[in-house]
């Protein structure tokens, strides 16, 4: 079980590095557990979308080797009416040492950057089904430059680089020993979390909680139903317009 007090302080260590590192986050950010009690349905596309914290072990209980703190920033959604959008972009802490599960998609394909601090090391190997296939050098996109792999190779991120991930390319990435936290970026076709992932070990995306200490901040998947009585009707976005003329 990963506990809340974990899930704390490693959004507190991620405010902390992209700020370091100049990258600002909208307001919801930093919003409190009592500030989203009285958030009204004006927020949906928080909650529908998933976007803001996500702090996971993948049910390991390891989370200084399997883990992650993620910001989602944007993302679309089939799940609910209303979200078309068809992409998706993400902050992601990566301290020393720690990864998400090996793993690949069905259908996402993601850009890996890195947006500053340490070194990126990523893990490729195209999905294959049999022997003959799975030991065949592939291409890789890394800023544009076309290079050649074998599987299962380790690129290495400077700030600013970023490779391409097509789907059903197996792939991990971490923070490299010696070079201090970094903060990657994801920009990727739209993310869904609940169907697309397929990792190669039993890992839960969304984790147990111990609940040692009060939560800081809602994770994506946590957020409580909209407030009765704040939502933004038609009527009330026709008032809001008015309050900005001039
Ligand atoms: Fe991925």
């Amino acid at each position: 079980m990963l506990k809340r007090s974990a899930i704390n302080s490693s959004i507190a260590t991620a405010k902390h590095y992209l700020k370091k590192y100049g990258l600002h986050l909208p307001p919801f950010a930093s919003w409190t557990v009592e500030e989203w009690n009285h958030k009204g349905s004006e927020c949906d596309e928080i909650r529908h979308c998933m976007l803001g914290w996500d702090v996971t072990d993948f049910g390991c209980g390891r989370f200084a080797e399997i883990g992650r703190t993620l910001f989602t920033l944007r993302n679309g959604t089939l799940r609910e009416p209303g979200y078309a959008k068809s992409y998706a972009e993400k902050y992601i802490l990566d301290p020393e040492g720690q990864r998400a599960p090996a793993h690949f998609h069905r259908g996402k394909m993601e850009d890996i950057i890195n947006r500053g601090g340490g070194v990126i090391c990523i893990q490729l190997t195209p999905w294959a089904d049999d022997e003959e296939r799975s030991g065949r050098r592939f291409t890789a996109q890394v800023d544009g430059r076309r290079v050649e792999l074998t599987p299962g190779a380790v690129i290495e991120l400077m700030p600013g680089q970023s490779v391409c991930i097509p789907p059903r390319t197996i792939h991990q990435f971490w923070g490299k020993c010696g070079t201090g936290y970094t903060i990657s970026g994801e920009v990727s076709t739209v993310c869904d979390d609940w169907n697309d992932n397929c990792f190669l070990e039993p890992a839960s995306r969304f984790p147990e909680i111990h609940e040692d200490e009060p939560r800081a901040a809602y994770l994506c998947h946590e957020y409580p139903p909209a407030a009765p009585g704040f939502g933004l009707g038609a009527a009330t976005i026709g008032d809001i317009l008015k309050t900005q003329r001039p």
